[in-house]
Formats: structure tokens, C-alpha cells, sequence
């Protein structure tokens, strides 16, 4: 089954709510949320306070993308918060298996996150026990940045390393996907698809999120 995770940090944050409740009438699956703490990334975006205000209003699984240092600290405030499903990054996270196991424990869904310049072999071990892995197909940090090409021949790999290793695994990418490379995405192996601009930066965001949810199920 393939999943549509609208990102929010592209979306106008004054009309937030209208915006989320736009892409939900339009088909979305999982709300993404794109924590960063301007450390590991050169950028800074919310905690959990907003987290709990969109859990407040909304009903569907909400997707934390932690970007953060420290995020053993910080995510049972996200869990408690509303996060569904919580993702961490290998590149900060070196004790991966006891971070995983923090955020199952605690009930949501435990991703490992891999930045594109870090090779696949670092996540091999812990697809024994992710629930979910994102790919990076941009530097994260921003929304609206050009696609990686290189990541459409590391998702056909992770493919076949999750299919070997742990076939429950739900592969999710994230940056850079438009209406224009969505199938070939989904060809090359993704289940759970991340778009900011190309959903947000739209005049009817809640007709934009249909058109491209009718892409990933046709
Ligand atoms: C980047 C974030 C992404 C971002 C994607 O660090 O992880 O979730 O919102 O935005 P687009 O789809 O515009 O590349
Ligand atoms: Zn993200």
C-alpha cells in the first residue's frame, strides 16, 4: 500500500489548521512534521506544543521527522504530544538500537532516518527491529529543494535490503517529490511518499493532494 505524507513546513503557518484539514479532504494518510532544532540542521522549525495542537484537530497518524540533537530527551514529550510515528537519524543517533526501542516502548512507530551522503550499510543492522526507515532524498533542512537523482538507484537497494533483511519495513522517502517523479519513485521501491512544496505551494492545496494521491494508487 502506498501512503501520502503531506510536509507541513511548507505550508502558510497562518493558515495551518485550514491548510491540514485541505490536504486531508484531498486523500493524505499521515501528517508530516519536520522538527529541527538548528543544530544538526541550519534550521529551526517547532516542538511538541504544535504537535499537540494539530493532534487536538486531527485524526490521522502524525509523522515526527526529528532533526534534532538530543532526541532521546526530548521524544516522550513528542509521543505524549500525539507523535504516531517517530523517525531519528543514524547520523546523531548512535545508540540506535536503544532509541528505536525508547519510542516502541513508549507506543508509536520507530523510523531510522539516513541523510543521502551516508552510505546504506550504516541502517543495515537496524532494519532488524525499525518499523519504519526514511530516506533522505535531499539534505534535510529545507523544504523545496531539487531531488536528489542518486537516490532512485539507493531506494532500489534499501528495496532489496529490507526485502532480505525485514520485509515488514515500510520504506519512506522524503524531499524533492513532485507530481512529475512520484511514479518512478514509487517503481523504485517507496511505500510512505513526503511532499512539502509540491503540495503546499499550490493555489488549491486539497485538489493538488488528490491529484497526486490518484498517481500513487493508479
Ligand atoms: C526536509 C524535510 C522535508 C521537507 C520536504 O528536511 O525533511 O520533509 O518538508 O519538502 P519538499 O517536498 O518541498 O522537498
Ligand atoms: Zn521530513
Amino acid at each position: 500500500m502506498k501512503l501520502l505524507a503531506p510536509s507541513v513546513l511548507s505550508a502558510d503557518f497562518w493558515k495551518l489548521g485550514e491548510q491540514i484539514e485541505a490536504v486531508v479532504r484531498g486523500g493524505a494518510d499521515l501528517i508530516h512534521l519536520d522538527v529541527m532544532d538548528g543544530h544538526f540542521v541550519p534550521n529551526i522549525t517547532f516542538g511538541p506544543v504544535l504537535v499537540e495542537s494539530i493532534r487536538r484537530h486531527c485524526k490521522l497518524p502524525l509523522d515526527v521527522h526529528l532533526m534534532i540533537e538530543n532526541a532521546d530527551r526530548y521524544i516522550p514529550e513528542f509521543v505524549r504530544a500525539g507523535a504516531n510515528w517517530v523517525s531519528v537519524h543514524i547520523e546523531n543517533n548512535p545508540h540506535i538500537h536503544r532509541t528505536l526501542q525508547l519510542i516502541k516502548d513508549l507506543g508509536a512507530k520507530a523510523g531510522v532516518v539516513i541523510n543521502p551522503g551516508t552510505s546504506l550499510y550504516a541502517i543495515e543492522e537496524a532494519l532488524h527491529y525499525a518499523d519504519f526507515v526514511l530516506l533522505m532524498s535531499v539534505n534535510p533542512g529545507f523544504g523545496g529543494q531539487k531531488f536528489i537523482e542518486r537516490s532512485i538507484d539507493r531506494l532500489k537497494k534499501l528495496r532489496q535490503m529490507v526485502n532480505s533483511i525485514n520485509p515488514n519495513i515500510l520504506i519512506e522517502i522524503d524531499g524533492g517529490i513532485k507530481e512529475e517523479n512520484i511514479k518512478q519513485v514509487a517503481l523504485a521501491g517507496a511505500d510512505v511518499f513526503v511532499i512539502g512544496s509540491g503540495i503546499f505551494s499550490y493555489e488549491n492545496i486539497e485538489e493538488q493532494t488528490r491529484r497526486i494521491k490518484e498517481k500513487l494508487i493508479s
